[in-house]
Formats: C-alpha cells, sequence, structure tokens
C-alpha cells in the first residue's frame, strides 16, 4: 500500500498510461474495410494495454477544410509575430497536432482512392504537418518531432499492389510511410486488405488475413 501511494506521488502510474489514437478517413461509411478493421484493432489494443485511453478522429464526418490562404499565412508567421485571425485559423490544425502529440499509439485507415489516399485524409496532413511543431529543418536536414510513437496502418485497396507491375501504382502506402515518417513516426507496421474488387469471397479472405495480423500485431505490442 505504502509503496502504491509513493508510486503515486512520483506519478509513476500516470506516466505509463498508454494513449491510443484512431484515425479512420473512408467516405464509405459503415461499409469501409479499413474503418471496420482499424476499429478492431483500436480496440483490441485498448484492451491489451491496462488503463489506455482511446481518441477517436474520423477526418471524414468531421473534415479538415481545404488549406486557405489565412491558414497558410498563420503556419508560416513566426510564433512570436501571430495576429488574433492568425491563432483563430490555427486552432483546428491545433487541436489535430496535439492528438498526435498526446498518443503513444497511433493507429490510421486508408482506403485506395484514385491510386492515392482519400481526399480527407489529405487534407487532415495538410493540418499536421507543421514546420516548427511536427517537423524541423535543422544543421542535419529534416527532422520529424512526433517522436517515440508506435504507427500502425491499416490499409484497403480493391486492386493488388502487392508484387508486380502494380506495385509502381500504389500512392498510398508509399506517401503514407514517407509523410508520417518525415514528420517522425518512422516505427511503423501495415496491416493490408488487398484485392476487395475482385468479389466477396476475395475480400472475405482478405479481411480474415488482415485480422489474424491485427491479432499478431496486438500480442506483440502487449509484450
Ligand atoms: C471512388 C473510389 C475510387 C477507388 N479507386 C481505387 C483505385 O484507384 N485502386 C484500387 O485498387 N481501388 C480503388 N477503389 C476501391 C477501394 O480501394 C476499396 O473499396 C477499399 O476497400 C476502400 O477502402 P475502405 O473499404 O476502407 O473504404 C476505389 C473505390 C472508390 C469508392
Amino acid at each position: 500500500m505504502l509503496k502504491l501511494q509513493a508510486m503515486l506521488s512520483y506519478g509513476f502510474l500516470e506516466n505509463t498510461m498508454t494513449n491510443i489514437l484512431l484515425v479512420t478517413s473512408s467516405p464509405r461509411g459503415e461499409d469501409s474495410l479499413s474503418t471496420q478493421t482499424a476499429r478492431v484493432f483500436a480496440d483490441k489494443l485498448q484492451a491489451a494495454h491496462t488503463g489506455a485511453t482511446l481518441t477517436k478522429r474520423d477526418v471524414n464526418a468531421d473534415p479538415s477544410p481545404h488549406l486557405a490562404e489565412s491558414l497558410v499565412h498563420a503556419i508560416r508567421r513566426p510564433a512570436a509575430d501571430r495576429t488574433p485571425e492568425d491563432i483563430a485559423a490555427l486552432a483546428h490544425s491545433d487541436s489535430l497536432v496535439g492528438e498526435l502529440q498526446a498518443a503513444d499509439i497511433i493507429v490510421l485507415a486508408s482506403g485506395m482512392i484514385n491510386f492515392g489516399v482519400p481526399s480527407a485524409l489529405k487534407s487532415w496532413i495538410d493540418h499536421i504537418a507543421r514546420s516548427g511543431v511536427t517537423f524541423r529543418y535543422g544543421p542535419d536536414g529534416a527532422e520529424g518531432l512526433l517522436k517515440g510513437k508506435k504507427l500502425y496502418l491499416v490499409l484497403a485497396y480493391g486492386g493488388v499492389y502487392a508484387e508486380g507491375p502494380a506495385q509502381a501504382m500504389n500512392f498510398q502506402e508509399p506517401y503514407l510511410k514517407t509523410l508520417l515518417g518525415f514528420l517522425g513516426l518512422t516505427d511503423v507496421e501495415v496491416v493490408t486488405i488487398e484485392g476487395v474488387a475482385y468479389g466477396p469471397e476475395m475480400a472475405q479472405k482478405a479481411v480474415a488475413a488482415a485480422n489474424e495480423r491485427v491479432d499478431a500485431l496486438v500480442a506483440a505490442s502487449a509484450r
């Protein structure tokens, strides 16, 4: 009892709490395979990490506006020179960045649209990639500032891009890995659900394989 009190007073217990952020982005609502799989994934991660919090951000249901001139100016202006209008323009971006900064584990779901990511996810990215906040340039070049976090990408595809000439047409996974890696999220695992446009049997198999991978990743995360 005494030991527990001492741990609480030193904040040891609070510091070990895991914060999970679930970002979903599909425009296909409840039919979305990336959303369904990522939700199960995040719930299982939460169950595996005692006391973990789970924050949900659906960037399609609650979209970030396209970059506007006011936001670009606000982002670029040094913090000390910002006007009240700049601060108001940055409020949404600040809250999205805050969610990422608070997260220890990020589960990000995306389904390929026209060879890339859904436009709602691209808009979210435009709000979270902030020089001096989520990345910076120093003497050694670019440095990501979202460090020490685990990133799980849950990616759905109508086609199959794992091998052959179609690999070069996958602008979803390389883009997300490059961009999020640039922000410091380099510890990444990918769950792929592919070939879902080839009929229900193939889709079912793809989802089953993804769920198996989710279970293996959750088990590894809890160790
Ligand atoms: C508008 C639209 C465009 C799509 N474009 C592609 C594409 O370029 N390549 C592909 O393999 N699948 C494409 N698909 C299929 C989706 O990637 C597939 O349905 C996937 O499951 C979507 O992810 P979700 O289930 O999480 O919504 C497209 C689907 C839609 C609705």
